[in-house]
């Protein structure tokens, strides 16, 4: 089988991710930080060693605010209720995932934030000074996705970034298809939040993400639970990353995310780009040569991830997949992604 649907969830996984979470869960899973002794010693500190190697991966300078969530989808939910009241004015784009539109509409339907959507361009890309255009004097919060999980296109983050620092807002990035592929630098790229999913190019398994918050960003608390710390105050704890992490960690996921982070930066970012670079260019090229095979944005694969949609004429794409998967053992996605303004 060739498996092509690495945008939904990177397939197969490091050898090293799998015998890691088998060994870790084996020897110490236990609920991490609530008690004392050694397993639970052991298990708290994977737990901080995971939190300081992502800090450090994302150049971040607090591991303390690095917060584990489910997966982006959580992370981005915690960042944009936590970050936006009533009154109060978001700018994103047409290029974005469910995980940013859904929240954001929610709360321009119940919330009373006023919500701008910039389109991108031809070729998939936005325009920072498009962005820059609709900054009004209570947009608080911009939101963008890094890259395109259905055209691949990799957003200017790092202008976009200064533009927002310099209108006192706060950027927040949808890193869920770039962390692991394409280095991030929270500080150089002025991210006040970044959302990452462990699942995909960072190689861990389902069921665990986080949220980078820089300093002095403050997100609202908009859940409330056990932290295993301080437990006889009434209110959750203000500090991070208590403020946003609530119950049992996934100690389990925290395990397979630190072996997959450990392999990727033991490989690097120029020799996993290189391997992309050269098998995304076979499809393309191998593409552009048959008749009848259209691809979107993709005239050029510079500042790209390996992400490549097409449809063939007179055919659903639907059809098309069950073709490749019948016929040829190619494993790919379909249809209409998570993204839905971007197929539009
Ligand atoms: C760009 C983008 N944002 C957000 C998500 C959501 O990630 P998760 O399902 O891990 O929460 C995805 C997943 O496909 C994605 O591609």
């Amino acid at each position: 089988m060739i498996f092509l649907d690495n945008a939904a969830t990177s397939y197969p996984k490091p050898e090293s991710v799998y015998t890691f979470m088998d060994s870790f869960y084996r020897r110490a899973g236990v609920n991490p930080g609530r008690s004392g002794y050694d397993l639970c010693m052991e298990a708290g500190e994977l737990l901080d060693g995971t939190r300081k190697l992502l800090a450090r991966f994302f150049n971040g300078t607090d591991p303390n605010r690095l917060c584990f969530t489910s997966n982006s989808t959580d992370a981005l939910n915690l960042a944009i209720f936590g970050l936006l009241k009533e009154g109060d004015h978001a700018i994103s784009t047409t290029i974005e995932h469910n995980s940013v539109l859904r929240p954001l509409y929610h709360l321009q339907k119940y919330g009373g934030i006023g919500v701008d959507l910039v389109p991108f361009d031809g070729e998939g890309f936005v325009d920072p000074a498009e962005i820059r255009r609709r900054f009004k004097p209570n947009t608080r919060v911009v939101v963008i996705n890094h890259g395109s999980n259905v055209i691949g296109t990799v957003q200017p983050i790092r202008e976009i970034g200064r533009l927002c620092r310099e209108g006192e807002m706060a950027l927040v990035v949808d890193a869920s298809q770039t962390a692991g592929k394409i280095a991030i630098d929270v500080q150089a790229d002025f991210i006040d939040v970044l959302a990452f999913t462990g699942h995909k190019s960072l190689l861990g398994p389902t069921g665990i993400g986080g949220l980078y918050v820089a300093e002095p960003v403050v997100i609202r608390q908009t859940r409330a639970g056990g932290t295993g710390v301080r437990s006889a105050e009434k209110l959750h704890l203000e500090e991070y990353p208590y403020r946003l992490e609530y119950g049992t960690p996934n100690i389990l996921g925290a395990a397979g995310l630190n072996a997959g982070v450990n392999w990727v930066m033991e490989k690097g970012f120029g020799e996993i780009q290189a391997h992309e670079t050269r098998l995304l260019t076979m499809l393309w090229e191998g593409l552009k040569s048959i008749d009848g095979v259209r691809m979107y944005c993709q005239n050029s694969l510079a500042n790209h991830v390996s992400v490549l949609s097409f449809n063939v004429e007179g055919m659903e794409a639907g059809d098309t997949g069950t073709m490749l998967d019948v016929d040829h053992g190619i494993a790919c996605r379909t249809g209409l992604h998570c993204a839905p303004l971007v197929h539009e």
